[in-house]
């Protein structure tokens, strides 16, 4: 497809289905923007030491995150330079080396080829053939733990790509005591027949909750305030406040920024946030953040309320919650999304068991929430497929942006569809630039 037909597909309010249902577009999209974006991989306590290591996607490359002997975070093309195998099929885990199962040629934890058996009867030595080793991704950086890699040798920094969306990471590890946050309590995965797209368009959609949660905002009405520290009272919370008046989500703050980014102020209003939060846990928590912050640094701290910020493209996460969803494209129509929970370092136990049970009710497999955005997300893929109409409108809030400054726009109201224009105009620039 050239540029020209390229263009045709995005307009200021809309865009063509073929973005979401065409398989040669999905081929450039993995080359031209999972190909050159910066992508979050995870986060560096996933390879505290040396020789830890855990895989994972850049579109349709399989890499492997490693912590090198030199401390170094290194991301290798999982490959075998020998006859392309999957050099490493483990999640994570710890190794001194790897090695193929195929024919046994083996690998450091810079991808430097380290030994192959039977080495003479090759027509020309492998570390010349093969250019030492498996291919390592060329550029690699972390902002406040978070590791990022790209897989083109030349473009923006991850300071300018992230731009004014440092901010929400910033808040996310701010608010740990000792200044560090660290993966724990495992990974939920997920699963839906849909574009990639449509998940990071609805996490900062404030006018579907009303109508694609309702199921589990009329259960949520129904339960009594819970007494004391219930362990289900975030989960009851989160699904009431998706029930909110609209005024609420008019109000939200929405705020867009280049290459795609968006960020979501809190929408939450209610009383009963006072009492989930109010357990000798969390007056414990504050007491230990204002021991590093003091308590104003503290007060600033917690009353940052951003809920959903959107790294695009493959990345959603909740700072105040200590989610985080990474976004693997597998096919123009299948996408797996990943969602890891946080340990704030310094903090209570009890903020962890907070984290878990809002986590179980955002992200779990089994929540009454996500299921029905996954349902969503089918059934917009389905209609899309069909052919009498082409297309897609976007054009709530169209015009009533306003500049919020440091390259940032703010949409006009909360239930702007500002955040997927922005996403659109990030597209349309990866997918038309020059190689
Ligand atoms: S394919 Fe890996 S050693 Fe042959
Ligand atoms: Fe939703």
């Amino acid at each position: 497809m050239n540029v020209q037909s390229i263009k045709g597909l995005v307009q200021p309010d809309r865009v063509h289905r073929a973005v979401y249902t065409d398989g040669a577009l999905f081929e450039l999209e993995m080359d031209r923007i999972f190909g050159r974006a910066w992508l979050i991989l995870g986060h560096e306590s996933q390879i505290r030491n040396p020789g830890d290591f855990f895989t994972t996607r850049m579109g349709r490359e399989s890499v492997i995150v490693t912590r090198h002997t030199d401390g170094s975070v290194r991301v290798l093309v999982n490959r075998c330079a020998h006859r392309g195998a999957r050099v490493c099929d483990a999640v994570a885990g710890t190794a001194a080396e790897f090695v193929c199962a195929y024919h046994g040629w083996t690998y450091g934890t810079d991808g430097s080829l380290r030994g192959v058996p039977l080495p003479g009867g090759y027509d020309r030595p492998a570390a010349e053939m093969t250019k030492g080793g498996l291919a390592r991704v060329p550029r690699v950086a972390t902002y406040r733990g978070f590791v990022f890699a790209s897989l083109a040798e030349h473009g923006p920094s991850l300071t300018e790509f992230l731009g004014p969306l440092r901010a929400s990471f910033d808040d996310f590890v701010d608010r740990a005591p000792a200044g560090e946050v660290e993966t724990a309590g495992g990974v939920f995965k997920h699963a839906y027949h849909g574009n990639w797209k449509l998940v990071l368009e609805n996490h900062n959609d404030t006018v579907h909750p009303a109508f694609v949660h309702a199921s589990s905002i009329w259960a949520a009405r129904e339960q009594p305030a819970a007494a004391g520290e219930a362990y289900s009272e975030i989960g009851v919370r989160q699904m009431l406040q998706n029930g909110a008046p609209w005024e609420v989500w008019e109000n939200t703050g929405l705020w867009v920024a280049g290459y795609g980014h968006s960020w979501m102020g809190d929408y939450h209003d209610d009383d009963r946030l006072v009492a989930a939060l109010d357990h000798p846990g969390f007056a414990e928590y504050r007491a230990a953040l204002e021991r590093r912050l003091g308590r104003e640094g503290t007060a600033r701290v917690l009353g940052e309320l951003r809920w959903n910020s959107i790294v695009y493209p493959n990345c959603s996460f909740m700072s105040q919650f200590r989610q985080l969803r990474v976004v693997h494209p597998i096919a123009v129509d299948r996408t797996v999304v990943h969602a890891y929970s946080f340990r704030l370092k310094g903090a209570p136990e009890q903020m962890f068991r907070d984290t878990i049970a809002f986590s179980n009710v955002v992200n779990g497999t089994a929540s009454p929430v996500l299921t029905d955005d996954l349902e969503v997300y089918e059934r917009t893929q389905h209609g899309l497929g069909g052919r009498r109409t082409d297309w897609v409108y976007l054009g709530r809030g169209h015009g009533g942006d306003v500049a919020a400054g440091d390259g940032a726009f703010r949409g006009g109201t909360g239930t702007s569809e500002v955040h997927i224009r922005n996403q659109f105009a990030a597209w349309l620039e990866y997918m038309t630039a020059e190689a």
